[in-house]
């Protein structure tokens, strides 16, 4: 199979996975939920279940705890592109090819739908505790939560999401700020998505603690090609607006180094992340063509 061929079908065996696990708009709060589903269900690439996935499967597990937390991670990103896009943060109004979610709705909602799927989340996270079947499975469980919600609060993508605002226009953001700002706003749900996939599958602490590496080396090459593209690329193909984060005044990697510089150090931590990825212990092949996918994608 072709990996072009095998890419649309993993994506869409894992938006089935996730969307089984949205809320049925109910009741006088049914609002919430409607713009939850709204902006959770308008596509998006669904890069971070697939990579939890692909690292378990790369570390050899069997697939029965992991759902939940796949759901839970695109929860959390989702909610994060919401509140990314209110006028108070990027003030975008296109995501996924759609109106973002508080053009569709309004901010207050927005606000609270971004609140309802973070909150959720965690619901939907606890739901592995019924799957469990051995003090193991608890174990794996309680550790894969720790990840999920260490690397998507304040340590995590919240500290980046604020550092990437305070820097707006700033005159001297140096390249330190730069990477803690795409360390953290970005590559910390990446790290999230493959560090969880691989202690889902009992991983040894050396396994995951290099796939954590290849993860972050994957995640900040995911945010400079991501600068590349609000530069290079066009809305139709983007399915969000270009010239964001000029017009908001952003210094990113791409300010800095130019594009040639960027796409050089994109592929850089990209074969630095797939040869760590090649040398554990299986192999994933379509796990490698993924991240090579990633650097090369167009939207
Ligand atoms: C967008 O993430 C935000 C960044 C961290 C660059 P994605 O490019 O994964 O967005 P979707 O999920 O495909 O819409
Ligand atoms: C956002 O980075 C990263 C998040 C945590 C949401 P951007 O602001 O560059 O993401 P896009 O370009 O709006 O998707
Ligand atoms: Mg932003
Ligand atoms: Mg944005
Ligand atoms: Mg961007």
């Amino acid at each position: 199979m072709s990996f072009e061929i095998e890419l649309k079908d993993r994506i869409s065996r894992t938006e089935e996975i996730i969307s089984s696990y949205l809320p049925e708009p109910e009741d006088f709060g049914s609002k919430v939920m409607e713009a939850m589903d709204y902006s959770f269900l308008a596509g998006g690439k669904r890069i971070r279940p697939m990579l939890m996935m692909e690292t378990h499967i790369l570390c050899g597990g069997d697939g029965r705890l992991i759902a939940p937390f796949m759901a839970a991670l695109e929860m959390i990103h989702t909610y994060s592109l919401v509140h990314d896009d209110l006028p108070a943060m990027d003030g975008d109004e296109l995501r996924r090819g759609k109106p973002t979610t508080w053009m569709q709705f309004d901010e207050a909602v927005a606000i609270l739908a971004g609140d309802g799927l973070l909150n959720y989340s965690c619901e939907v996270a606890c739901l592995a505790f019924n799957l469990a079947e051995s003090p193991d499975d608890f174990a794996a469980i309680a550790s894969a939560l720790k990840i999920l919600y260490h690397h998507s609060g304040i340590y995590g993508m919240i500290g980046g999401q604020c550092a990437d605002i305070e820097a707006e226009n700033a005159q001297n953001v140096t390249e330190e700020m730069i990477t803690y700002i795409h360390a953290h706003k970005t590559a910390a749900l990446v790290r999230a998505a493959m560090c969880i996939g691989a202690v889902l599958a009992g991983a040894d602490e050396d396994t995951v603690m290099k796939l954590d590496h290849a993860a972050e080396c994957i995640g900040l090459a995911f945010q400079i090609q991501d600068d590349l593209l609000d530069i290079t690329s066009d809305e139709a193909t983007l399915g969000k607006p270009v010239g964001s984060d000029a017009r908001n005044n952003k210094t990113t990697y791409v300010t800095l180094h130019g594009i040639m510089g960027s796409r050089m150090k994109v592929e850089e931590l990209s074969n630095e992340a797939i040869d760590i990825i090649r040398n554990i212990n299986h192999r994933n092949v379509f796990l490698e063509e993924l991240v090579e996918w990633m650097i090369n994608r167009d939207k």
